[in-house]
């Protein structure tokens, strides 16, 4: 099928390359000619695994193109996909300004049937607002459909969640767009829910805000497990043996963070007050994971007792393993507060130094580190802010040998504590 993508950002860019590489002939538009530039000669704005060599490969059979005509985009393709940015507000709505500009460029161009799916994540409703501005926008009575559809993929495994999909959401109003839609998806072989497009958008907010409240009742149990001497770790694991509960998404640490979560649940929280509902539930999740952070860096503060003027190496920046992602990251906002209390950094990132300098600029107080193993080096204390799973394989000996004072503090449980103990670490983690 001839698909256009609007927008190449992380859920753009590797749709349009995932539906590329199952056979569908796919045009991507973007408004940054850079980008576009950029793209169609084999590079890749965003980290991601697996993302390069897909585009790559399917820009060169022909399958996968670039253009920054929204005009073009409508023209050659009988399904247009939604995936511009839909930024927080400063009161936790949406800004959809992106979509509706969209949504009037694509009337302007309409001149036969055509299918537009929205695949950011929108608010409830917004479907129906979509259709009301194409109609609004569009010179000619032309008939279309408008499916909401969305995503569920997680940076740094995208490609991986978007060929293995859990299951595809179909919001649709009507009959006319569901086969089409399914005929789209049918190499991926997932189960496909078809619902109306308001239920397809509540999905959304719902499974996000629903990993997020795991997230903080894995993070207010471990305050629980610190208090009384238990091991979070394992009270995770034996409720979440329990097939109804699952062990996914139970790992205390410095918090959630990243692009979505955060601002999915605030934007969930708002929708649902300007419905007439107040979610204290999800204002608790908000609460708890703020807290967590200032706990964390409370027990850093506990250890050394005085941060001004310490050395401490802080090994993570991205908002987790696998992504140059900094966008509300964790990492950064914990760099920021021991910068705040006067502490010098030595920091580390596998993948977001360069994306880390822009928020964290490097100078007397930031220095940044290419090696892991070099950053203990001088440090009063060692903190682990993200998770990636090269952190829990640090020399540890020469940490050990090369750390003014051999402290170790733990944000995302990456470590172990009896080994920690063996080569003489003062180690404090999450929970245990
Ligand atoms: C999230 C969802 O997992 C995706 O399903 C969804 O499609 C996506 O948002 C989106 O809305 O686009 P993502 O933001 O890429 O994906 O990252 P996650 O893997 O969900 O992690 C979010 C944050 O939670 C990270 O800061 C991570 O460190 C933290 N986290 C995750 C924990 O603290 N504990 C956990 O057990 C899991």
């Amino acid at each position: 099928m001839r698909i256009t993508i609007i927008g190449t950002g992380y859920v753009g860019l590797v749709t349009g390359a995932c539906l590329a590489e199952v056979g569908h002939t796919v045009l991507c538009v973007d408004n940054d000619p850079r980008k576009v530039e950029l793209l169609r000669a084999g590079g890749i704005p965003i980290y991601e695994p697996g993302l390069e060599e897909l585009v790559q490969r399917n820009v060169g059979i022909g399958r996968l193109g670039f253009t920054q005509s929204t005009a073009e985009g409508v023209e050659k393709s009988d399904i247009i996909f939604i995936a511009v940015p839909t930024p927080p507000q400063a009161d936790g709505s949406v800004d959809l300004s992106y979509i509706e500009g969209v949504a009037r460029e694509i009337a302007i161009s309409l001149t036969r049937y055509r299918i537009i799916v929205d695949k950011s994540t929108v608010p409830v409703k917004t479907a129906e607002k979509v259709a009301e501005t194409i109609r609004r926008y569009c010179k000619t009575k032309v008939e279309f459909d408008v499916v909401s559809n969305p995503e569920f993929l997680r940076e740094g495994f995208a490609v991986q969640d978007l060929m293995k999909p859990d299951r595809i959401v179909l919001g649709v109003n009507s009959p006319r767009p569901e086969t089409a839609m399914r005929e789209v998806y049918a190499p991926f072989k997932a189960p496909i829910i078809v619902t109306d497009t308001n239920s397809a958008e509540l999905i959304k907010h719902a499974a996000n805000s629903f990993l997020a409240l795991k997230i903080s009742y894995a993070n207010a149990l471990s305050v629980v497990c610190e208090s009384a001497g238990a091991n979070v770790l394992e009270v995770v694991r034996g409720m979440g043996l329990d097939e109804r509960i699952g062990t996914r998404f139970l790992n205390a640490g410095l918090g959630f963070g990243g692009s979505c979560f955060p601002k999915d649940i605030s934007a969930f929280i708002h929708i649902s007050s300007q419905l007439g509902y107040d979610f204290r539930l999800l204002k608790e999740v908000q609460n708890i994971n703020s807290e967590q952070m200032e706990r964390f860096v409370k027990k850093i503060a506990d250890t050394l007792w005085v941060i001004r003027d310490k050395r401490i190496g802080v090994l993570g920046l991205a908002f987790k393993q696998n992504t140059d992602d900094v966008r509300l990251s964790p990492a950064i906002d914990l760099c920021q507060r021991l910068l705040r209390e006067g502490a010098r950094l030595r920091v580390h990132d596998p993948k977001a130094m360069e994306k880390a300098k822009a928020v964290l600029p490097p100078g007397d107080q930031v220095e940044y580190v290419g090696d892991r193993d070099e950053v203990p080096e001088g440090c009063d204390a060692l903190v682990i802010a993200t998770e990636w799973p090269e952190f829990a394989a640090l020399d540890l000996a020469r940490a050990r040998r090369s750390m003014t004072t051999p402290i170790v503090v733990d944000g995302r449980n990456l470590l172990d504590p009896a080994q920690m103990e063996r080569h003489g670490f003062i180690y404090k983690s999450i929970g245990r």
